[in-house]
């Protein structure tokens, strides 16, 4: 298991999305109120940045700019077309202050 600090919550926009890079990961990483949500920044129809779309604060999902697939920041499953498969979703920790990203 590698976990990834990705900073404090002050660091992220509620509703916006942010892109971060930890190793040889690329996440993207959407703050709504005080929970933090990480998903990889892929979509699953074509490799686009989902750090790119807007953020849905009232149904917690993401959009992709490119052809308008929703994401469920909860769980990375798609909730519209096209995309068919889930992105890969992470747990953050809240440990002291810090925001921890954990990567299996
Ligand atoms: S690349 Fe994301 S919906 Fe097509």
């Amino acid at each position: 298991m590698t976990i990834f600090d990705i900073g404090t919550l002050d660091d992220f926009v509620h509703g916006e999305a942010a892109q971060v890079k930890r190793g040889d990961r690329v996440l993207v990483v959407v703050r709504i109120d005080d929970d933090v949500y990480v998903l990889d920044d892929r979509c699953s129809h074509e490799d686009f940045s989902l750090a790119l779309g807007e953020v849905d604060v009232t149904t917690c999902e993401i959009e992709c700019s490119r052809h308008g697939a929703m994401f469920n920041l909860k769980d990375g499953e798609p909730t519209s077309f096209p995309a068919t498969r889930p992105v890969a979703h992470y747990d953050v920790l809240h440990d002291d202050g810090r925001l921890q990203v954990v990567v299996s």
